[in-house]
Protein backbone atom coordinates (compact mmCIF):
# COMPACT_ATOMS: atom_id res chain seq x y z
CA UNK A 1 0.00 0.00 0.00
CA UNK A 2 0.99 3.43 -0.99
CA UNK A 3 0.98 4.99 2.26
CA UNK A 4 4.37 5.69 2.85
CA UNK A 5 4.74 2.81 5.64
CA UNK A 6 6.02 -0.55 5.95
CA UNK A 7 9.55 0.52 3.11
CA UNK A 8 10.82 -2.41 4.61
CA UNK A 9 8.93 -5.68 6.65
CA UNK A 10 7.49 -4.42 9.84
CA UNK A 11 9.84 -5.84 12.49
CA UNK A 12 8.06 -6.23 16.14
CA UNK A 13 6.62 -8.62 18.65
CA UNK A 14 2.44 -10.26 19.14
CA UNK A 15 1.46 -11.92 21.61
CA UNK A 16 -0.76 -14.24 20.18
CA UNK A 17 1.44 -18.02 19.37
CA UNK A 18 2.73 -17.62 23.05
CA UNK A 19 -0.17 -16.31 24.72
CA UNK A 20 -3.74 -16.98 22.76
CA UNK A 21 -5.79 -15.02 24.93
CA UNK A 22 -4.01 -14.17 28.41
CA UNK A 23 -3.08 -10.97 27.07
CA UNK A 24 -2.87 -7.56 29.13
CA UNK A 25 -1.38 -4.48 29.74
CA UNK A 26 1.58 -5.98 32.04
CA UNK A 27 2.19 -8.15 29.50
CA UNK A 28 2.87 -5.78 26.62
CA UNK A 29 4.55 -3.12 29.08
CA UNK A 30 7.10 -5.53 30.40
CA UNK A 31 7.84 -7.27 26.47
CA UNK A 32 8.54 -3.82 25.49
CA UNK A 33 10.75 -2.96 28.16
CA UNK A 34 12.71 -6.31 26.79
CA UNK A 35 12.61 -4.94 23.73
CA UNK A 36 14.88 -2.31 24.39
CA UNK A 37 17.05 -3.51 27.13
CA UNK A 38 17.69 -7.16 25.00
CA UNK A 39 18.89 -4.79 22.41
CA UNK A 40 16.56 -6.10 19.81
CA UNK A 41 15.01 -2.59 19.54
CA UNK A 42 18.20 -1.24 18.27
CA UNK A 43 18.20 -4.17 16.32
CA UNK A 44 15.38 -3.28 14.24
CA UNK A 45 12.42 -4.39 16.45
CA UNK A 46 9.67 -1.57 16.53
CA UNK A 47 6.35 -2.88 16.81
CA UNK A 48 4.96 -4.29 19.73
CA UNK A 49 1.36 -5.94 19.11
CA UNK A 50 -1.65 -6.73 20.99
CA UNK A 51 -3.36 -9.10 19.19
CA UNK A 52 -7.15 -10.75 19.64
CA UNK A 53 -8.54 -11.05 23.46
CA UNK A 54 -8.22 -7.19 24.27
CA UNK A 55 -11.74 -6.14 24.46
CA UNK A 56 -14.89 -6.54 26.46
CA UNK A 57 -17.93 -8.70 24.49
CA UNK A 58 -19.59 -5.39 23.91
CA UNK A 59 -19.94 -2.02 22.40
CA UNK A 60 -20.60 0.83 24.67
CA UNK A 61 -23.82 2.99 24.57
CA UNK A 62 -22.07 4.76 21.90
CA UNK A 63 -20.91 2.09 19.45
CA UNK A 64 -17.47 2.32 20.80
CA UNK A 65 -15.04 -0.69 21.36
CA UNK A 66 -14.26 -0.93 24.76
CA UNK A 67 -11.31 -2.55 26.07
CA UNK A 68 -11.21 -4.94 28.72
CA UNK A 69 -10.71 -2.81 32.04
CA UNK A 70 -9.01 -6.18 33.96
CA UNK A 71 -6.73 -6.87 31.20
CA UNK A 72 -6.13 -3.14 29.87
CA UNK A 73 -6.85 -1.14 33.31
CA UNK A 74 -4.96 2.16 31.37
CA UNK A 75 -7.05 1.68 28.56
CA UNK A 76 -5.14 1.34 24.94
CA UNK A 77 -4.30 5.02 25.04
CA UNK A 78 -2.19 4.12 28.34
CA UNK A 79 -0.26 0.86 26.60
CA UNK A 80 0.54 3.36 23.57
CA UNK A 81 1.70 5.99 26.07
CA UNK A 82 3.77 3.92 27.28
CA UNK A 83 5.02 1.82 24.70
CA UNK A 84 5.78 4.98 22.98
CA UNK A 85 7.70 6.45 25.69
CA UNK A 86 10.02 3.47 24.94
CA UNK A 87 10.63 4.66 21.61
CA UNK A 88 8.71 1.51 20.30
CA UNK A 89 4.99 1.58 18.29
CA UNK A 90 1.80 -0.01 19.30
CA UNK A 91 -0.07 -2.51 17.16
CA UNK A 92 -3.60 -3.68 17.64
CA UNK A 93 -5.62 -6.51 16.25
CA UNK A 94 -9.81 -6.76 15.17
CA UNK A 95 -11.72 -8.55 12.42
CA UNK A 96 -13.68 -7.75 9.59
CA UNK A 97 -16.05 -9.80 10.44
CA UNK A 98 -19.28 -9.34 13.41
CA UNK A 99 -17.10 -11.23 15.75
CA UNK A 100 -13.30 -11.43 16.23
CA UNK A 101 -11.70 -14.77 15.90
CA UNK A 102 -12.11 -15.55 19.55
CA UNK A 103 -15.54 -13.70 19.39
CA UNK A 104 -15.44 -10.26 20.99
CA UNK A 105 -17.04 -7.50 18.66
CA UNK A 106 -15.96 -7.32 15.17
CA UNK A 107 -15.41 -4.27 13.00
CA UNK A 108 -17.26 -5.20 10.00
CA UNK A 109 -20.22 -2.23 9.57
CA UNK A 110 -18.20 0.02 12.06
CA UNK A 111 -15.03 0.58 10.21
CA UNK A 112 -14.47 4.41 10.52
CA UNK A 113 -15.76 4.52 14.18
CA UNK A 114 -13.13 2.04 14.95
CA UNK A 115 -10.60 3.55 12.92
CA UNK A 116 -11.12 6.67 14.51
CA UNK A 117 -10.65 5.10 18.46
CA UNK A 118 -7.47 3.25 17.01
CA UNK A 119 -6.19 7.10 16.05
CA UNK A 120 -7.45 8.41 18.98
CA UNK A 121 -5.68 5.91 21.27
CA UNK A 122 -2.50 6.11 19.58
CA UNK A 123 -2.57 2.73 17.75
CA UNK A 124 0.62 2.53 15.33
CA UNK A 125 -0.35 -0.73 13.62
CA UNK A 126 -3.49 -3.02 12.59
CA UNK A 127 -3.84 -6.36 12.16
CA UNK A 128 -7.16 -7.20 10.86
CA UNK A 129 -8.41 -10.51 10.97
CA UNK A 130 -11.03 -12.85 8.92
CA UNK A 131 -13.54 -14.60 10.96
CA UNK A 132 -17.31 -14.34 10.78
CA UNK A 133 -17.21 -12.46 7.70
CA UNK A 134 -20.82 -12.94 6.42
CA UNK A 135 -19.92 -13.74 3.00
CA UNK A 136 -19.10 -10.39 1.92
CA UNK A 137 -15.80 -10.82 -0.38
CA UNK A 138 -12.29 -10.37 1.32
CA UNK A 139 -11.69 -7.47 -0.83
CA UNK A 140 -14.51 -4.92 -0.48
CA UNK A 141 -14.28 -5.37 3.74
CA UNK A 142 -10.35 -4.93 3.77
CA UNK A 143 -10.85 -1.86 1.59
CA UNK A 144 -14.10 -0.71 3.48
CA UNK A 145 -10.97 -0.63 6.82
CA UNK A 146 -7.95 0.45 4.85
CA UNK A 147 -9.97 3.75 3.45
CA UNK A 148 -11.33 4.42 7.06
CA UNK A 149 -7.98 3.97 8.36
CA UNK A 150 -6.51 6.58 5.59
CA UNK A 151 -9.19 8.78 6.52
CA UNK A 152 -8.01 8.92 10.06
CA UNK A 153 -5.06 10.35 8.81
CA UNK A 154 -2.79 8.90 11.37
CA UNK A 155 -0.23 6.76 9.81
CA UNK A 156 -1.17 3.12 10.67
CA UNK A 157 0.75 -0.01 8.88
CA UNK A 158 -2.31 -1.94 8.24
CA UNK A 159 -1.92 -6.28 8.10
CA UNK A 160 -4.41 -8.33 6.51
CA UNK A 161 -4.84 -11.48 8.42
CA UNK A 162 -6.73 -12.86 5.29
CA UNK A 163 -5.36 -16.24 5.42
CA UNK A 164 -4.70 -16.33 1.73
CA UNK A 165 -8.07 -16.46 1.00
CA UNK A 166 -9.36 -14.70 -2.04
CA UNK A 167 -6.34 -14.65 -3.95
CA UNK A 168 -4.96 -11.97 -1.79
CA UNK A 169 -1.55 -11.81 -3.10
CA UNK A 170 -2.93 -10.43 -6.07
CA UNK A 171 -4.54 -7.15 -4.78
CA UNK A 172 -3.11 -7.41 -1.12
CA UNK A 173 -0.78 -4.46 -1.66
CA UNK A 174 -3.05 -2.06 -3.14
CA UNK A 175 -4.88 -2.28 -0.15
CA UNK A 176 -2.67 -3.22 2.99
CA UNK A 177 0.79 -3.55 3.66
CA UNK A 178 0.97 -6.83 4.52
CA UNK A 179 -1.14 -10.22 4.10
CA UNK A 180 -0.87 -13.38 5.70
CA UNK A 181 -1.02 -16.26 2.64
CA UNK A 182 -1.85 -18.92 4.70
CA UNK A 183 -3.39 -20.48 7.52
CA UNK A 184 -2.61 -20.33 11.28
CA UNK A 185 1.04 -21.28 12.21
CA UNK A 186 2.34 -23.62 15.01
CA UNK A 187 5.31 -24.09 17.18
CA UNK A 188 6.46 -27.12 15.14
CA UNK A 189 8.69 -28.00 11.91
CA UNK A 190 5.86 -29.64 10.06
CA UNK A 191 3.89 -26.48 10.46
CA UNK A 192 6.90 -24.18 9.38
CA UNK A 193 7.71 -25.76 5.92
CA UNK A 194 4.24 -26.25 4.84
CA UNK A 195 3.52 -22.40 5.37
CA UNK A 196 7.31 -21.95 3.54
CA UNK A 197 5.85 -23.96 0.99
CA UNK A 198 2.63 -21.85 0.34
CA UNK A 199 4.55 -18.50 0.71
CA UNK A 200 7.53 -18.98 -1.08
CA UNK A 201 6.19 -18.90 -4.53
CA UNK A 202 4.17 -15.56 -4.06
CA UNK A 203 7.01 -13.56 -5.27
CA UNK A 204 5.65 -10.90 -7.73
CA UNK A 205 3.56 -8.45 -5.29
CA UNK A 206 6.21 -7.81 -2.69
CA UNK A 207 7.62 -4.48 -2.84
CA UNK A 208 8.39 -2.03 -0.62
CA UNK A 209 5.45 -0.84 1.74
CA UNK A 210 3.63 -4.38 0.30
CA UNK A 211 4.95 -7.88 1.88
CA UNK A 212 3.32 -11.41 1.81
CA UNK A 213 3.41 -12.79 5.54
CA UNK A 214 3.71 -16.44 6.24
CA UNK A 215 2.67 -15.65 9.62
CA UNK A 216 4.53 -14.98 13.01
CA UNK A 217 7.72 -16.31 13.97
CA UNK A 218 7.77 -19.33 16.12
CA UNK A 219 11.56 -19.15 17.59
CA UNK A 220 11.82 -19.77 20.77
CA UNK A 221 8.74 -21.79 20.70
CA UNK A 222 9.55 -25.12 20.57
CA UNK A 223 11.14 -26.44 17.27
CA UNK A 224 14.96 -26.91 17.54
CA UNK A 225 17.39 -24.20 17.21
CA UNK A 226 18.40 -25.79 13.97
CA UNK A 227 14.87 -25.14 13.06
CA UNK A 228 14.12 -21.50 14.43
CA UNK A 229 17.35 -20.27 12.64
CA UNK A 230 15.59 -22.06 9.15
CA UNK A 231 12.83 -20.40 10.46
CA UNK A 232 14.48 -16.92 10.59
CA UNK A 233 16.49 -17.09 7.83
CA UNK A 234 14.08 -18.08 5.04
CA UNK A 235 11.76 -15.49 6.86
CA UNK A 236 14.06 -13.04 6.10
CA UNK A 237 14.79 -14.34 2.49
CA UNK A 238 11.22 -13.83 1.33
CA UNK A 239 11.39 -10.87 2.92
CA UNK A 240 8.40 -11.80 5.57
CA UNK A 241 7.62 -9.49 8.66
CA UNK A 242 10.22 -10.58 11.74
CA UNK A 243 7.67 -10.65 14.23
CA UNK A 244 8.16 -12.76 17.34
CA UNK A 245 5.36 -14.71 18.37
CA UNK A 246 7.59 -15.96 22.04
CA UNK A 247 7.64 -14.96 25.37
CA UNK A 248 10.63 -12.44 25.19
CA UNK A 249 10.92 -11.59 28.54
CA UNK A 250 11.86 -15.50 29.76
CA UNK A 251 14.03 -16.59 26.26
CA UNK A 252 17.22 -17.68 26.53
CA UNK A 253 20.28 -16.31 25.13
CA UNK A 254 20.13 -18.43 22.13
CA UNK A 255 17.03 -17.25 21.18
CA UNK A 256 17.93 -13.68 21.50
CA UNK A 257 20.94 -14.66 19.67
CA UNK A 258 18.66 -15.67 16.77
CA UNK A 259 16.37 -12.68 16.92
CA UNK A 260 19.17 -10.23 16.82
CA UNK A 261 21.51 -11.94 14.07
CA UNK A 262 21.85 -8.42 12.48
CA UNK A 263 23.39 -9.86 9.08
CA UNK A 264 20.53 -11.53 8.57
CA UNK A 265 17.93 -8.81 9.64
CA UNK A 266 19.67 -6.62 7.01
CA UNK A 267 18.52 -9.12 4.09
CA UNK A 268 14.95 -9.09 5.25
CA UNK A 269 15.22 -5.38 5.90
CA UNK A 270 17.29 -4.66 2.31
CA UNK A 271 16.47 -1.26 0.76
CA UNK A 272 15.97 -2.96 -2.38
CA UNK A 273 12.39 -4.88 -1.33
CA UNK A 274 12.33 -8.00 -3.60
CA UNK A 275 11.04 -11.60 -2.27
CA UNK A 276 13.73 -14.68 -2.64
CA UNK A 277 13.13 -16.90 -5.42
CA UNK A 278 13.43 -20.15 -5.37
CA UNK A 279 16.58 -21.13 -7.88
CA UNK A 280 16.20 -24.83 -6.92
CA UNK A 281 13.87 -27.34 -4.61
CA UNK A 282 14.97 -31.13 -6.00
CA UNK A 283 14.52 -33.88 -3.42
CA UNK A 284 13.86 -31.38 -0.62
CA UNK A 285 17.36 -29.41 -0.57
CA UNK A 286 16.07 -25.83 -1.52
CA UNK A 287 18.06 -22.61 -3.19
CA UNK A 288 17.21 -19.63 -2.37
CA UNK A 289 18.74 -16.10 -3.94
CA UNK A 290 17.48 -13.00 -2.38
CA UNK A 291 18.83 -10.17 -4.76
CA UNK A 292 20.34 -7.03 -2.27
CA UNK A 293 20.93 -3.45 -3.00
CA UNK A 294 24.27 -3.03 -3.20
CA UNK A 295 25.06 -5.73 -5.91
CA UNK A 296 25.10 -9.18 -3.76
CA UNK A 297 22.62 -11.86 -3.42
CA UNK A 298 21.16 -13.41 -0.28
CA UNK A 299 21.70 -17.16 -0.46
CA UNK A 300 20.11 -19.65 1.66
CA UNK A 301 20.81 -23.66 1.16
CA UNK A 302 17.79 -25.10 3.43
CA UNK A 303 17.96 -28.80 3.80
CA UNK A 304 14.04 -29.77 4.51
CA UNK A 305 14.83 -33.37 5.21
CA UNK A 306 16.40 -35.25 8.46
CA UNK A 307 19.42 -36.32 7.11
CA UNK A 308 22.48 -33.98 6.38
CA UNK A 309 22.82 -33.08 2.56
CA UNK A 310 25.33 -31.10 0.71
CA UNK A 311 23.77 -28.56 -1.33
CA UNK A 312 25.18 -26.59 -4.08
CA UNK A 313 24.50 -24.07 -6.54
CA UNK A 314 26.70 -21.83 -8.48
CA UNK A 315 27.14 -17.81 -9.04
CA UNK A 316 25.24 -17.74 -12.41
CA UNK A 317 22.08 -19.57 -10.92
CA UNK A 318 21.72 -16.47 -8.67
CA UNK A 319 21.64 -14.22 -10.83
CA UNK A 320 25.66 -13.34 -10.12
CA UNK A 321 26.96 -14.27 -13.52
CA UNK A 322 29.96 -11.91 -14.32
CA UNK A 323 32.79 -11.78 -11.88
CA UNK A 324 35.87 -13.63 -11.55
CA UNK A 325 35.69 -14.12 -7.81
CA UNK A 326 33.48 -14.10 -5.08
CA UNK A 327 32.86 -13.94 -1.13
CA UNK A 328 30.86 -16.16 0.39
CA UNK A 329 29.68 -14.04 3.91
CA UNK A 330 28.10 -17.00 6.11
CA UNK A 331 25.56 -15.13 8.01
CA UNK A 332 25.29 -17.62 10.96
CA UNK A 333 29.07 -18.29 11.69
CA UNK A 334 30.20 -15.60 10.38
CA UNK A 335 33.28 -16.79 8.43
CA UNK A 336 33.92 -15.59 4.84
CA UNK A 337 35.39 -17.79 1.88
CA UNK A 338 36.11 -16.69 -1.70
CA UNK A 339 34.85 -19.19 -4.74
CA UNK A 340 35.37 -18.91 -8.16
CA UNK A 341 31.62 -19.58 -8.72
CA UNK A 342 30.96 -22.55 -6.73
CA UNK A 343 28.47 -22.31 -3.81
CA UNK A 344 27.92 -25.13 -1.73
CA UNK A 345 27.70 -26.24 1.93
CA UNK A 346 26.79 -29.23 4.24
CA UNK A 347 23.64 -28.41 5.65
CA UNK A 348 22.26 -30.68 8.81
CA UNK A 349 18.51 -31.60 8.83
CA UNK A 350 16.11 -29.33 8.68
CA UNK A 351 19.16 -26.93 8.84
CA UNK A 352 20.06 -23.69 6.49
CA UNK A 353 23.19 -22.10 5.32
CA UNK A 354 22.88 -18.84 5.18
CA UNK A 355 25.68 -16.67 2.70
CA UNK A 356 25.70 -13.18 1.56
CA UNK A 357 27.64 -13.58 -1.78
CA UNK A 358 29.71 -10.81 -3.76
CA UNK A 359 31.42 -10.66 -6.52
CA UNK A 360 35.25 -9.24 -5.86
CA UNK A 361 37.32 -7.61 -8.66
CA UNK A 362 40.54 -7.39 -7.66
CA UNK A 363 42.49 -3.69 -7.74
CA UNK A 364 45.28 -3.58 -10.23
CA UNK A 365 48.39 -4.08 -8.83
CA UNK A 366 50.97 -1.48 -9.96
CA UNK A 367 54.96 -2.33 -9.67
CA UNK A 368 56.33 0.41 -7.00
CA UNK A 369 58.31 2.18 -9.71
CA UNK A 370 55.30 2.78 -11.87
CA UNK A 371 53.74 4.81 -8.80
CA UNK A 372 53.10 8.31 -9.20
CA UNK A 373 55.24 9.41 -6.10
CA UNK A 374 58.04 7.58 -7.53
CA UNK A 375 57.91 9.32 -11.36
C1 LIG B 1 -6.77 -16.07 13.67
C2 LIG B 1 -5.45 -15.47 13.18
C3 LIG B 1 -4.39 -15.66 14.25
C4 LIG B 1 -4.85 -15.01 15.55
C5 LIG B 1 -6.20 -15.56 15.98
C6 LIG B 1 -6.79 -14.80 17.15
O1 LIG B 1 -6.67 -17.47 13.81
O2 LIG B 1 -5.07 -16.04 11.97
O3 LIG B 1 -3.15 -15.09 13.83
O4 LIG B 1 -4.91 -13.61 15.37
O5 LIG B 1 -7.15 -15.50 14.91
O6 LIG B 1 -8.05 -15.25 17.51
Amino acid sequence: LDNGLALTPPMGWNDWNAFGCNVSEQLVEQTADKIVSSGLAAAGYQYVNIDDCWLTHSRDADGNLVPDPVKFPDGIKGVADYVHSKGLKLGIYETAGTLTCAGYPGSLGHEQQDADSFAAWGVDYLKYDNCNNQGVPDQTRYQAMGDALAKTGRPIVYSLCSWGDDSVASWGGSVGNLWRTTGDISASYSSMLSIFHQNVGLTAGAKPGAWNDPDMLEVGNGMTQTEDRSEFSLWAEMAAPLISGTDLRTASADTLAIYANKDVIAVDQDSLGKQATEVSSAGGLDVLAKPLADGSVAVTLFNENSAPATISTDAAAVGLGSAKAYTLHDLWSKTTTTTKGVISASVPGHGTVMYRVAGTSKPKQYPPQLTLSSV
